[in-house]
Order: C-alpha cells, then sequence, then structure tokens
C-alpha cells in the first residue's frame, strides 16, 4: 500500500485525499492535466504534511504519457478523481463529457491492465441515483442517469463491472459522495471554482465575502422542515479518509463494491445558511426563486454498510463545514491567484 496514483489529485477533493494519504506514511504521485486546479494546491499540501508529491502535468487521455508514469512507479493502486464535474455543461456538451471521463477512464483502466495494477478507487456520486424514490439512499438502489455527467459516473460502474467478470483480479471501490462542503482545517487548501460556482456551499462563501451579491434558493415550497431542497453535506476530510479505508479495503480483493460517503444527516438550504452566517459572522443576502430543474427535494445516504465494510464513519458536522470552508474563503477570496 506504499504508492498510490492518485488522478485529479491537484483538485478539491484530490488536495485534501492526498494530505491524509501522506500523513499515513504513504507515497503519492500525482497525475492531472491541471484543467480545473492550480499547481498551488498541491505545494501547500507539501507545506502542511512536510512531504513531498511526484507531480506529472499529463492528461489522462494521453497513452504514450500514462505509460511512462507506470513505467517509473510501481502503483498498489489508483485513487481516481480526474473527471469533468460540472452538470449544466455537460447538458450543453455531452462529447465533452464522455471524452474526458468515460474515454480517459478507459486509457486510464487500459494502462493498468497493461501493468498489471487491478486495484482501484472511483470517485462516483450520489448522482448514479438518479431521482431517488425514498430516503435514506442504500447502495442497493435502483441505479438511473439524469443528465450526461450522471451518466460518466454510471457508464465507469458499469465498465467497473465487466472488467470483474472478465478478471477477477480486478477490485474497484466505488466511493459514491454526496455533497462535499468545507476544506482543511488549515485554511489552505478548499474549493476554487474557476467559474460562478453552481453548488450551493462554493456559492455561499462567495456571496459571504462579496464577490457576488446574493444567494438565489432553488425552491422554497418543497415537502421539506422549511420549504427547501435537502441534502447530506458531508466534510471534505472526511470524505478524504474514506479513501484510505477504501485503500485498507481493498486488500481483501473485493471485487467492485459501491459505498455511499455521506453523514446520514439531511440539511436544508436554509439550515446551511444559517451555519454559515454564524461561521462568518455575517448576514448572507437570499432570495428564493424557482426550482432548478432535474433537483430533488431529500437526498441523504443510509451508511450502515460503509460503516460495516469499511470502519468509516463521518465526524465533522456543519460547524466544521462551515467554519473551514469560511477559513478557506476569507483568507483566499480569490481562490489559488491570491
Ligand atoms: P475538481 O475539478 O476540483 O478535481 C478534478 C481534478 O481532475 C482537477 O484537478 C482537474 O484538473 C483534473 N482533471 C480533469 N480532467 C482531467 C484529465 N482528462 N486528465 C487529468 N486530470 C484531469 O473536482 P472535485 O470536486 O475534486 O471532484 C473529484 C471527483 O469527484 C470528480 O470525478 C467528481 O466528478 C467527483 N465528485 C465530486 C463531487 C463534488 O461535489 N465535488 C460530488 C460527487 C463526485
Ligand atoms: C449537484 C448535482 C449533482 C452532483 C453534485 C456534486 C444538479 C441537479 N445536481 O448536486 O449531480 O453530483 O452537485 O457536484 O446539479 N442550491 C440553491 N442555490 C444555489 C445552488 C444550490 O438553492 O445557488 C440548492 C439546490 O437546489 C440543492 C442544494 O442547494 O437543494 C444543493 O445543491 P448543489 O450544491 O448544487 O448539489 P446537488 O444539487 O445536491
Amino acid at each position: 500500500m506504499n504508492k498510490v496514483l492518485v488522478t485529479g489529485g491537484a483538485g478539491y477533493i484530490g488536495s485534501h485525499t492526498c494530505i491524509e494519504l501522506l500523513h499515513s506514511g504513504v507515497d503519492v504521485v500525482v497525475v492531472d492535466n491541471l484543467s480545473n486546479s492550480n499547481l498551488k494546491a498541491l505545494e501547500r499540501v507539501e507545506s502542511i504534511t512536510g512531504k513531498s508529491i511526484t507531480f506529472y502535468e499529463v492528461d489522462i487521455r494521453n497513452v504514450e504519457e500514462m505509460d511512462k508514469v507506470f513505467v517509473a512507479h510501481s502503483f498498489y493502486a489508483v485513487i481516481h478523481f480526474a473527471g469533468l464535474k460540472a452538470v449544466g455543461e455537460s447538458v450543453a456538451q455531452p462529447l465533452k463529457y464522455f471524452d474526458n471521463n468515460i474515454y480517459g477512464t478507459q486509457v486510464l483502466l487500459q494502462t493498468m491492465k497493461k501493468h498489471e495494477i487491478f486495484n482501484l478507487v472511483f470517485s462516483s456520486s450520489a448522482t448514479v441515483y438518479g431521482e431517488p424514490a425514498s430516503v435514506p439512499i442504500t447502495e442497493g438502489f435502483p441505479l438511473s442517469a439524469v443528465n450526461p455527467y450522471g451518466r460518466s459516473k454510471l457508464v465507469i460502474e458499469d465498465m467497473l463491472r465487466d472488467l470483474n467478470v472478465s478478471d477477477s483480479r480486478w477490485n474497484a471501490i466505488l466511493l459514491r459522495y454526496f455533497n462535499p462542503a468545507g476544506a482543511h482545517v488549515s485554511g489552505l487548501i478548499g474549493e476554487d471554482p474557476q467559474d460562478i460556482p453552481n453548488n450551493l456551499m462554493p456559492y455561499i462563501s462567495q456571496v459571504a465575502v462579496g464577490k457576488l451579491e446574493y444567494l438565489s434558493v432553488y425552491g422554497g415550497d418543497y415537502d421539506t422542515h422549511d420549504g427547501t431542497g435537502v441534502r447530506d453535506y458531508i466534510h471534505v476530510v472526511d470524505l478524504a479518509k474514506g479513501h484510505l479505508c477504501a485503500l485498507e479495503k481493498l486488500k481483501s480483493n473485493p471485487g467492485v463494491v459501491p459505498y455511499n460517503l455521506g453523514t446520514g444527516i439531511g440539511y436544508s438550504v436554509l439550515d446551511m445558511l444559517a451555519a454559515f452566517e454564524q461561521a462568518a459572522e455575517c448576514k448572507i443576502p437570499y432570495q428564493i426563486v424557482d426550482r432548478r430543474a432535474g433537483d430533488t427535494a431529500i437526498c441523504y445516504a443510509d451508511v450502515s454498510l460503509t460503516k460495516a465494510d469499511l470502519g468509516w464513519q463521518a465526524v465533522l458536522g456543519i460547524e466544521e463545514m462551515t467554519g473551514d470552508g469560511w477559513r478557506w474563503q476569507s483568507q483566499n477570496p480569490k481562490g489559488y491567484e491570491d
């Protein structure tokens, strides 16, 4: 377990996971094309941990360059974060998502097979549950795609199941993330959206710091305790630690298994807004507007399988998510450009 390849390791979740890997003594090699990230994130990971990372600025679709990385290193496993994740963009440009996410993963898997590396941890998403009929959501719920981004996750999950059928040496832990939030407690790394954020937490942070004027709350008439949408927000450091548990699980040759990474607790948009106001000690203006197409009212995880099989559970709550998120945003109002 001493050397791991992290694709997309310069990104939001990847950089936080690199910290946990380095802290636990794993040698980390990162491949990232920096299409949605900044090398400063990895420099800061190195300064937080006092350890170094081997970095390759490589696109996972580049067959020759990927091969060179696998020739240079002998990996125990790959943690695969690299991918595009903007739902709206995926609806407008599906081919971009199929090429980057699906073809990119195909190249990665071909390279792994060539070099006989059969252990993978994959960044899946709660989006694979489509519009769930009830909550909490267990891993056995029906899967469906409601947009091309979600389809790319489902296709990759299926590709991994097919590989295992063809050759039982293939193991993949499919980590289905709910709603990642927050930042490292140091305030040195965090989420740094390149454009106007689509997701709630980065949007709220940017209103709090004065970069955006007000939050549009998408729908105030859902059947929830205050009428706004409910989600399972999970601290990115808890999420990062889940990847270490997944690496450990791979040792038992588990095949292809999905696990939910969430807290099992749902908070509404207005709950998150109020918690952020407390953390930032300011009022955050908002307006309730129409529902956003494709949103469901309530989504939260059943995490009992993850607890039982991976020995993982979230320990950080809404105060840490908003407090740490605010520390990152207020110390770096322009993200890594500061
Ligand atoms: P991110 O954009 O911050 O990180 C993704 C990283 O992958 C970036 O550094 C980007 O430069 C890199 N990348 C993209 N395409 C690449 C390619 N072809 N070759 C090499 N590098 C490439 O996103 P994140 O929030 O850290 O998400 C990581 C993974 O988790 C993604 O696969 C995403 O779909 C998944 N996920 C994220 C969320 C979320 O809300 N953040 C939720 C569920 C699942
Ligand atoms: C979204 C994606 C999902 C993806 C996930 C992580 C959609 C429909 N779903 O999930 O596929 O896996 O991000 O990238 O895009 N909200 C507002 N105002 C905002 C932003 C969000 O009120 O400006 C609300 C939403 O209506 C929702 C909640 O906040 O109730 C969370 O939204 P968001 O952070 O975008 O996450 P999801 O919609 O759960």
